[in-house]
């Protein structure tokens, strides 16, 4: 088991570990003597298997647990699915000391940490991530939100969990592809910041590999000492969109039947086209079986790319990994942007 403390504002712990979820009540109210109510939020694929041993958990210590559970997928992710949770905790009369319970990948994740952020102007959320997505990414660093018809995660807020359980013994049960979906930010995470980690990932780690606890582990330890340099995203954080503006846009052409992990595989070769590591990117990608190739015309990506929030004025802040291990944040005009593609 591994316990990695983020050291924001109001420092929280992830922990990394097998068979974490079972006893999950008993993390949560030990670190936290107010909570009476938690409202589980989890989705259609993710109840059958685990919402039973969630709830057991939180009423068995002594916790009274409303559930909701959405469709699971991409489209769920909007105001609507936001406003019924809402609806649902004031009916319950949920306080200020209650708390939110996100059970699932980072749809769930996000969805609900950002009606945790908004509820009664902000209450407490705890983090059980089950897919590698969001135990590596997602559900660490207070990021938190959902999409708009124009746009991925055009609107949400930070708001950081009070605690991580991020239970690997789940991954196993996982289908083949979301697990891989995972390995992209693994993969990710490895380029822009850890040439060791990029070396473990040589030896193709799978859903029952010895070392997945560890890589998860080293992957939030990656991601904490990012998100505790630059908690808001205006600097350091922005190296965590390696592949992801031009994925963001794969994906929404898609029209989100490619998901995020599939379309950020191809985001990072996109934009590592002229890079000197591209090699080795489309080797570990091939290693990972992950379909690389993309054909979006370099207008598409542009024109995508004007309606992400990642832009910042007219000018496009790219992450470039030249190096194996380092990423550099670059602002260029659109033109130069197309120039790297
Ligand atoms: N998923 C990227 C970030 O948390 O900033």
């Amino acid at each position: 088991m591994h316990k990695i403390t983020v050291k924001v504002a109001k420092p929280y712990d992830v922990i990394v570990g097998d068979n974490l979820l079972k006893d999950c009540g008993k993390y949560i109210t030990d670190i936290d003597k107010k909570v009476q109510k938690v409202l589980l939020v989890t989705e259609t694929n993710v109840a059958p298997l685990y919402m039973d041993i969630a709830v057991s958990s939180l009423e068995a210590a002594g916790l009274e647990v409303v559930t909701f559970v959405f469709d699971a997928g991409e489209q769920s992710k909007n105001i609507e699915t936001i406003t019924k949770m809402l609806g649902l905790m004031a009916v319950n009369q949920f306080t200020r000391t209650d708390a939110v319970v996100a059970l699932g990948g980072g749809v769930t994740t996000d969805m609900g940490g950002f009606a945790a952020s908004i509820f009664l102007r902000g209450i407490k959320v705890y983090q059980m991530p089950t897919s590698l997505l969001a135990q590596v990414d997602a559900s660490v660093g207070g990021k938190t939100g959902i999409d708009l018809k124009e746009g991925k995660n055009l609107v949400g807020a930070f708001h950081q969990p009070s605690l991580v359980l991020a239970d690997t013994s789940l991954l196993k049960s996982l289908k083949p592809e979301t697990f891989i979906e995972g390995m992209a930010e693994v993969i990710k995470m490895a380029f822009i910041s850890d040439k060791k980690l990029y070396e473990t990932l040589k030896t193709k780690v799978n859903q029952g590999s010895a070392n997945l606890e560890d890589i998860v582990a080293r992957c939030v330890e990656l991601k904490a000492y990012v998100v505790e340099q630059d908690e808001k995203d205006n600097g350091l954080r922005q190296t965590l969109n390696f592949g992801h503006t031009i994925g963001h846009v794969i994906e929404r052409n898609s029209n989100f039947t490619l998901s995020h992990g599939f379309a950020v595989a191809k985001g990072m070769m996109r934009i590592s086209a002229k890079s000197p590591i591209l090699p080795e990117l489309e080797e570990m990608l091939k290693l990972y079986e992950f379909p690389y190739v993309d054909e979006t015309s370099a207008d598409d990506i542009i024109e995508g790319i004007m309606n992400d929030k990642k832009k910042r004025g007219s000018k496009i802040t790219a992450a470039l990994v030249n190096e194996i291990g380092s990423c550099e944040l670059k602002t260029m005009t659109v033109e130069e942007f197309r120039d790297l593609l």
